[in-house]
């Protein structure tokens, strides 16, 4: 049972999906462990710690040769998987509905290509959900990141020579990002607000110590679609949301926002209009700009100035808290198959509920419920 890493190959990303504490715990599995050389550089990891722990550290194909599991963090190009056993396991977040022509290159290739992003949200994924423990710094790298570009202090200081205010910052959208920023937020001493379009959120808002800021008179705004996700919104929400975050944007000093929808380009929560209603000098961290964004005018990677206002969005947030990102995508990675591993097969099998979430191609063929046209 040989588990190939592969470094990433995706402009500016920085992270690895195994660390040596994975590979220790795999090893112990059973597994041979084969790391790529330079794989963990961009996290702060020599090769000389992956071969410590037990991994054979060599070249790309060398690492990939006969292999029965590959793992990445970006979907690699099928190419670089062709010398891995026939129907070898590929794990990595794969970004199914954008990368739709990857996915049907590994169909074609005889891989079968597990999605970290498709695992189902349910309590006993939790340890296996990627899009939550990347989220998770997300929301915290964007709330730091927005400090930086502030040219103003967070908490209230009283000092000799006067007052200094504390920053107001608003979050939109508050998953499992959102919940995190205003933790961050709260923590550095703002003043916190959010809103969501999910009503159940309202409790979590106030249990961070932050104040909501919801649509209330409005029918059917439960706004919570399948599996906890949010669900697009009625026109007549849509224009009650834009009028109340009017009223509320321009008085914050940051604005986080965070919203997406599965499957769909994120949501447009601020338009050009508003930018202009807020103060110079503020901040907007756009967390959605990898899917779209969420503001009119944000770009990835770059700080874009309107009105005075700093928008900023990284296209890959957690990317740049590579050390702590890879060690959770590790464990995820870890967790799920552990969570399998059959000790007679010597290997991981898979069971129906969660298998059938993430596979996406088997025996030639794209298989995932979620991909049929
Ligand atoms: P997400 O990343 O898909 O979206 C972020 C947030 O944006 C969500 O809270 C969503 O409601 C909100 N949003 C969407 N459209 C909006 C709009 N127009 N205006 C304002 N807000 C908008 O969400 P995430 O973080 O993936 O969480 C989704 C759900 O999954 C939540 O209910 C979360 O509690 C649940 N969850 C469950 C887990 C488990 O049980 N294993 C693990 C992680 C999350």
């Amino acid at each position: 049972m040989k588990i190939a890493v592969l470094k990433e190959r995706a402009p500016g990303e920085h992270r690895v999906a195994a660390t040596p504490e994975t590979v220790k715990k795999f090893i112990a599995l059973g597994a041979d462990m084969a790391v790529e050389s330079g794989a963990g550089a961009g996290a702060s990891i020599p090769d000389d710690a992956y071969a410590e722990a037990g991994a054979t550290v060599a070249s790309q194909s060398e690492v990939v040769r006969d292999a029965d599991i590959v793992f990445g963090v970006q979907a690699p190009d099928a190419a670089l998987l062709a010398p891995a056993k026939k129907g070898a396991w590929l794990a990595a977040v794969l970004d199914p509905f954008r990368q739709r022509e990857t996915v049907d290159a590994y169909a074609a290739a005889g891989i079968e290509a597990l999605a970290m992003d498709f695992m189902p949200r349910i309590t006993r994924a939790q340890s296996m959900d990627v899009l939550s423990s990347q989220s998770n710094l997300g929301g915290y790298k964007a709330v730091i990141a927005s400090a930086n570009a502030y040219g103003r202090a967070f908490p209230m200081m009283m000092t000799a020579a006067g007052t200094v205010q504390a920053a107001r910052v608003f979050v939109m959208g508050v998953g499992v990002a959102g919940l995190q920023a205003i933790a961050t937020a709260k923590r550095l001493g703002a003043q916190v607000s959010a809103t969501d379009v999910r009503s159940a959120t309202k409790e979590q808002i106030q249990s961070l110590g932050a104040k909501p800021v919801f649509v209330e008179e409005v029918e059917g705004i439960e706004g919570e679609g399948s599996g906890g996700y949010a669900t697009e919104m009625s026109e007549e929400y849509r224009k009650a949301q834009a009028e109340l975050v009017s009223s509320h944007i321009a008085k914050q000093d940051i604005v986080i926002t965070t919203a997406l929808i599965p499957g769909k380009p994120a949501p447009r929560l601020i338009t050009d209009a508003q930018v202009a209603s807020m103060k110079p000098g503020s901040v907007i961290f756009d967390l959605a700009i990898a899917n779209g964004g969420n503001v009119e005018g944000a770009k990835a990677d770059e700080t874009v100035e309107r009105h005075g206002v700093k928008i900023i969005g990284f296209s890959n947030t957690a990317g740049h808290l590579a050390a702590d990102a890879s060690a959770l995508y590790a464990r995820n990675l870890y967790n799920f198959l552990s969570a399998f591993w059959d000790k007679d097969a010597g290997r991981p099998v898979l069971d129906e509920e969660i298998g059938d979430a993430v596979r996406l191609t088997k025996d030639g063929q794209v298989v995932n419920e979620r991909l049929a046209v």
